[in-house]
């Protein structure tokens, strides 16, 4: 909204250069002002409006401002870029490995673009300075000119634009740390110094040398903007070789409003619910609907949540949400009853309408994601985080499509409803009648780019886990309920790990987990399955390469290094650096 009245605004006053495109500086300005205040009251009023609406119009309302600010040559839309790159960023959310590393690419690239530029031009300065020969003057002068008008703006926009951006969508936010924060104000300081006087210097040394090359003057008949283009073209050089030490050394740890951020971990609170209604849905499967004690609203989630069960006996058990998240009153949810397992489904079953139990949550490992066509392959009970999926895309008329596998019709939970609601959409392969899934040929089939999301027994998961990696534009996603053992067969080093809020160095050795030495530093420390499923004792990595052995983490996020999670997973390496 507040660039909605900046750009009105600008659309009112007399520009402060003359532009180069004046007939188009009003009506952008204005189309300026609609776009931003359309989102702003998009954002407000409807703020579960489909992500990629949302993030189309940022798109075209950052690519609108640098369009006013480069081709209409607008000096006011030039430093409006700065509201709105970091608005949109912010819009996106955090970034997931990928995008952000062609994030940093792009810095990295626009960086060493403006340092190259800077360097040739501080080049030409000298040369300006120490020559003689008034005529080498005035062509290093005038070569100086064309950068200074055409490359050096673009190169240092797009480095401070993309680390606008780096900044909010990543956890070095703008002023968290030193080194970003003085990154950002010598960037700051050089196009203060080129918009305020640089620019202006340079050009009236360029007219002096011509006029003195006319008049057969010499080199040393030129004035002092002379020196200021040497000088100030060497100092922004110098900055910028200064910022590049900072991104590698990154001195400095975290600034004050960086240490006052909120933990990275708060513990789970556990709330008091009650079974309001208990009724069985398939043979095997009873559905509960859960309401707090005191009738108040339970924590929002998204498709694809689950809440941790703390059950009277003491046990926790995770269950995805199957509800509608807009009923904040309830939860819902739906439990296989396994008798050879480890007790937990049993002692639900044994739950009657009435008795209260705990839950903590909900937690979302399993989001929704953006995409252009979704296939969800469900086994058994792994139906049930599908089910406010598939309610929210087919609101949103989203292309997708279910396969779900079962022992039998009856014992496969709310397949007549979905068979009823869905025909088209939903295919039911109950095992006494029907093969299994080919997920080959449906992984094949798949539009380009869809979203494959799996939840079911491990050896569903590990089929559609080998199937997706020979297909390399499907983006695969998993939840799963019990440990896949993934890492049964790795060995375990000893390490140490370095517990920087709390300033304490811990020795890991290799019959120890890294939770359990973390709980004897912090006991509030949350955690739930202890078998890296849940996802619950997530902790921030700071420093090191975590050897992630978990399952929460999807095959493409294997190699993030800046979480851990310490019930199951280690360090690879002698050391590593947590936010504990
Ligand atoms: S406690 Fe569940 S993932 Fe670590």
């Amino acid at each position: 909204m507040g660039f909605a009245i900046l750009a009105l605004l600008a659309a009112q006053l007399p520009s402060v250069f003359p532009p180069s495109l004046p007939d188009a500086r009003v009506p952008v300005w204005l189309l300026l002002a609609a776009l931003s205040g359309g989102l702003a009251a998009l954002i407000s009023l409807r703020p579960r409006a489909p992500r990629p609406l949302v993030l189309g119009l940022g798109w075209v309302l950052m690519i609108a401002a640098v369009l006013q600010a480069f081709l209409v040559g607008d000096l006011v839309a030039l430093f409006a870029t700065w509201l709105v790159v970091p608005a949109v960023s912010r819009l996106a959310g955090q970034l997931r490995p990928r995008p952000r590393k062609a994030l940093v690419a792009a810095h990295v690239l626009a960086a060493a673009c403006w340092v190259g530029i800077a360097l040739t031009v501080t080049a030409m300065a000298l040369v300006a300075m120490t020559t003689t020969d008034i005529e080498t003057g005035v062509a290093a002068y005038a070569l100086m000119t064309t950068f200074d008008i055409t490359l050096l703006p673009w190169a240092n926009f797009a480095t401070i634009l993309t680390g606008l951006a780096l900044g909010v969508t990543t956890g070095w936010g703008l002023v968290r740390y030193y080194w970003v924060a003085v990154k950002l104000t010598i960037a700051v300081s050089i196009l203060f110094m080129a918009f305020g006087f640089l620019h202006d210097a340079l050009e009236r040394a360029h007219q002096q040398a011509m006029r003195l090359a006319a008049d057969g003057g010499t080199t040393a008949e030129l004035t002092a903007d002379a020196d200021v283009a040497f000088w100030g073209f060497g100092t922004s050089l110098l900055g910028l070789v200064a910022a590049m030490l900072l991104s590698l050394y990154k001195p400095g740890g975290r600034t004050r409003h960086g240490r006052r951020l909120p933990p990275a971990r708060r513990p789970a609170r556990e709330l008091r619910v009650t079974v309001a209604d208990r009724h069985e849905s398939a043979l095997g499967t009873i559905e509960l609907t859960l309401r707090a004690l005191g009738g108040e609203p339970l924590p929002g989630w998204e498709p694809g949540a689950h809440i941790d069960l703390v059950l009277p006996s003491g046990r926790v058990r995770q269950y995805s949400l199957c509800g509608d998240p807009a009923q904040t009153g309830t939860y819902r949810i739906a439990v296989l009853e396994e008798p050879d397992g480890r007790g937990g489904s049993t002692e639900i079953h044994g739950l009657r309408t009435g008795m209260n139990i705990g839950i903590r949550g909900p937690r979302n490992n399993f989001p929704l994601v953006d995409a252009p066509a979704y296939l969800f392959v469900a086994g058994g009970i792994g139906i049930t985080p599908f089910l406010p999926m598939i309610e929210r895309l087919d609101r949103r008329g989203a292309d997708w499509r279910l396969v779900y596998r079962g022992r039998s019709l009856p014992t496969m939970a709310f397949a007549a409803t979905l068979r009823q609601r869905y025909p088209r959409r939903v295919t039911l392969l109950p095992a006494d009648t029907h093969a299994r899934p080919d997920l080959e040929a449906l992984l094949a089939q798949a539009p380009a780019d869809t979203a494959v999301y799996c939840c079911g027994p491990e050896e569903l998961l590990r089929a559609a886990e080998i199937v997706a990696a020979q297909h390399p534009g499907v983006a695969l996603h998993t939840e799963r309920f019990a440990a896949s053992n993934r890492s049964e067969n790795a060995t375990n080093a000893p390490f140490e790990a370095e517990l920087r809020r709390s300033g304490v160095v811990v020795h890991i050795p290799a019959d120890r987990t890294l939770l359990s030495a973390i709980q004897e530093v912090d006991p509030t420390v949350d955690l739930s399955c202890e078998d890296g499923v849940c996802g619950s004792c997530a902790t921030r990595v700071l420093a090191g390469t975590p050897d992630h052995r978990d399952d929460v983490l999807r095959a493409a996020d294997r190699d993030r290094t800046d979480i851990i999670y310490p019930c199951v997973s280690r360090a690879r390496g002698e050391r590593i650096v947590l936010d504990v």
